[in-house]
């Protein structure tokens, strides 16, 4: 990685600061204008290839002094003439001056998440299901690719016309962050895609994980020791900390990696290729970094086989991982079987085992949460689990604490995988215990639950068919309060940076705030009186809490806290409803009917809206400005032609998407649910439609064809 260092190098030659002899050079230089542009072009074509055979391929071309003079040839053209700098010139890897903040950057295509399996049975039951859906009998052999999960952050990447122009983080999975510029210091990352053995597509959106390998990691952490600077647990948090800074020189100099795992979006007028491994091989030869390890599985035991294969070199693997993805190759199959929630049927993560550690259990804390559920939070000897220190972990519940007999004192096996809590899954055998030098000591006392909250005092009632036990005091309960409002604030709620966990408790502590709406009459005065808050400081909450205001539907409603509303629930909501009023008279009946929503979602839902406290509280933050556009335009002078009207569609539809058809029949007003039954009005069934036709014609319900469809949404 010695170049990208190099490329850090500032050319010493400004142009505003020539001496005369320069001038003389610099306009001799003017004179031929025409040479210095295709010289520039000549050089970054150049070096990008370089670039690419040092870092990609391994097989440099040339020496690191030669690379050396043509980089600074370059610098120094650009500096004379700025106007030949190029977004792709390897010049701007070395970062840009510190930015405000991120631009958000709303996803062409959404960036979903994938579903997990831990055990060969899990993963059998999904394959059966893929089989299932695509109408296949058990016996039938799919291919899969068959991809390392590596333990990174999601990135997508957008070229046109083979320029890299736009970077963005995940985000919420529709709108990331801009993050070009830091990733533009990647030096594995083409910012020009070569056109050997492939065309370029005038527009192309890819995504991959950029991560940071353990040798970059290893050398990172000690150098952070060396200046006295905070150590990083993990490389993931490595790189996530490094790519989300607003200086994109340190970036830099961080040394991440990427990879890229898929095609997102591609020009029209290009052939999209027939399977996922088609389209990693057209990666490849566009210059994109793509994973070595990747290989094509025929059918479920070669998949199994991989795992084995890939779990057993992962220690040498010079990157983490933290499991396999299985993707179902041919994008037909991957069209056929398409999306549930937010992830997509077609593929699915296959994670290893959580990482687990012994130590003892020293107290039992109980924590009051968002809707007063209690949870006993164990504390522990600190003990290290796979690179983190872990001195608290969950008990999960009183039922929890019974099946495992855990008592106060005992060496108990502590597990964390991934961003999960750390849990304590059960106590240590003696083997494990004395392993990691456990002293036997006399058992402890049983741990009980307390008959008020430890926060308000108010009584703790355990229904007898809920595992959890609740504090009863509601809005009255400091720690409810407390938490209701970091989770209105929280990321992917409402988003209001700035204003985090500890500077909620100040404002209630100090009993500024109350409740989620008194943040909207926040003052600087209140703000600035708080110890350690600046004026600067509280400006920029200021500012957040009113950027807040701006919002979308699905984002209030998740932040409002429902009990059982999470981020999936509150989309499916929003989409069906759109406006807070309709949702807030929603029969139980339209509620059951959306996609994803169940009874107990529908009864808290309506629970919510019944509270005369929740409804001044809507009431307030609407009164407040908070606003949120309207899904579709068009949606209030549709006619609701098809209210009433559940429809479930499956299959390929010729003409639109299913994800537009079901806009579009909502826009008149019917409900589209994700399975058929006897409430269905009818089936949309498209090209290669499956099980839902078997099981809409055994339940006798009407299928339409494509042409009913255009009917239907005639608007005759
Ligand atoms: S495919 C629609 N492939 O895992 C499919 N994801 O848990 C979306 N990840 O957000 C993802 N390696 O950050 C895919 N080879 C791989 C991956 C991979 C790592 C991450 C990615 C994603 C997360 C989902």
């Amino acid at each position: 990685m010695k170049r990208a260092a190099n490329a850090g190098k500032k050319s010493t030659a400004p142009a505003n600061q020539l001496s005369k002899k320069e001038s003389k050079k610099k306009s001799k230089k003017k004179s031929n204008k025409k040479g210095d542009k295709q010289r520039a072009e000549k050089l970054r074509k150049e070096l990008n290839h370089h670039n690419h055979q040092y870092h990609l391929l391994d097989d440099p071309q040339i020496s690191d002094a030669q690379y050396d003079q043509l980089f600074h040839e370059l610098i120094e053209l650009e500096t004379t003439h700025p106007e030949l700098k190029t977004a792709d010139s390897p010049t701007q890897r070395v970062g840009a001056p510190s930015l405000e903040g991120f631009e958000q950057v709303v996803h062409s295509v959404p960036m979903l998440s994938l579903g997990n399996v831990f055990s060969d049975d899990e993963f059998h039951a999904w394959h059966e299901r893929v089989l299932d859906r695509l109408d296949l009998d058990k016996e039938s052999s799919v291919t899969f690719a068959a991809e390392p999960k590596l333990d990174g952050l999601a990135v997508s990447l957008r070229y046109e016309k083979g320029v890299f122009v736009q970077g963005a983080t995940r985000g919420d999975g529709t709108r990331g962050e801009d993050i070009t510029t830091n990733l533009r210091t990647l030096a594995m990352l083409p910012l020009v895609l070569q056109s050997e053995g492939a065309s370029i597509p005038d527009m192309l959106e890819v995504r991959g994980e950029v991560f940071m390998d353990k040798a970059a990691f290893a050398r990172l952490n000690a150098s952070q020791q060396k200046n006295d600077k905070k150590q990083f647990a993990n490389p993931r948090n490595a790189a996530a900390g490094s790519l989300r800074l607003l200086d994109s020189s340190i970036t830099a100099s961080r040394q991440l990696s990427v990879y890229i795992y898929a095609l997102s979006d591609l020009s029209e007028n290009y052939p999209w290729p027939d399977t996922q491994s088609d389209a990693l091989a057209l990666l490849s030869d566009l210059g994109f970094p793509v994973c070595g390890e990747i290989a094509s599985c025929e059918g479920a035991q070669a998949c199994l086989d991989y795992y084995q294969t890939i779990n057993s070199r992962r220690e040498k693997l010079p990157y983490e991982i933290d499991g396999i993805v299985y993707k179902v190759d041919a994008i037909a199959s991957q069209q056929t079987l398409g999306f549930v929630s937010r992830a997509p049927r077609w593929a699915v993560a296959r994670k290893f085992p959580a990482e687990e550690a012994v130590t003892t259990l020293q107290s039992v804390e109980f924590q009051v949460g968002r809707t007063g559920a209690l949870t006993p939070v164990a504390r522990l000897e600190p003990v290290n689990v796979g690179g983190v220190t872990v001195s608290n972990a969950t008990l999960h519940n009183m039922d929890e604490i019974e099946r495992k007999d855990i008592r106060l004192n005992d060496v108990v096996v502590i597990r964390r995988a991934g961003d999960v809590i750390p849990e304590v899954v059960r106590i240590a055998s003696s083997d494990e215990s004395q392993a990691a030098g456990g002293k036997k000591k006399s058992r402890g006392k049983k741990i009980v639950l307390p008959a008020s909250c430890p926060v308000c005092e108010s009584a703790v009632e355990q229904l007898s068919d809920e595992a959890v036990a609740r504090c009863t005091g509601g809005m009255h309960c400091l720690a409810q309060r407390k938490e209701s409002i970091k989770h209105f604030a929280s990321r992917r709620a409402m988003d209001i940076e700035g204003l985090g966990d500890k500077l909620v408790e100040q404002l209630i502590d100090a009993q500024i705030i109350d409740r989620v709406e008194d943040l909207y009459t926040l003052e600087m005065e209140a703000l600035v009186a708080l110890p350690r808050m600046g004026e600067k400081s509280a400006a920029n909450v200021l500012a957040a809490i009113e950027k807040s205001k701006q919002t979308t539907f699905a984002r209030f409603v998740f932040a409002l806290g429902i009990r059982e509303v999470g981020e999936t629930s509150a989309a499916s909501l929003a989409d069906q409803f759109s406006q807070l009023d309709a949702l807030a008279v929603a029969t139980a009946e339209e509620l059951e009917a959306i996609n994803d929503i169940g009874p107990v979602v529908t009864k808290s839902v309506i629970d919510f809206f019944a509270d005369e406290r929740n409804r001044q509280t809507l009431d307030a933050l609407v009164a407040a400005g908070i606003n949120w556009p309207t899904v579709a335009q068009d949606a209030n002078t549709q006619t609701q032609t098809l209210a009433g009207c559940t429809y479930v569609i499956t299959g390929t539809l010729s003409g639109m998407t299913r994800d537009e058809a079901k806009q579009a029949l909502m826009q008149r007003g019917a409900k589209v649910s994700s399975s058929v039954s006897g409430k269905t009005t009818a089936l949309i069934a498209g090209e290669a439609a499956g099980s839902k036709l078997a099981k809409a014609e055994k339940l006798g319900v009407t299928v339409l064809d494509d042409a009913a469809l255009a009917d239907l949404l005639s608007d005759a």
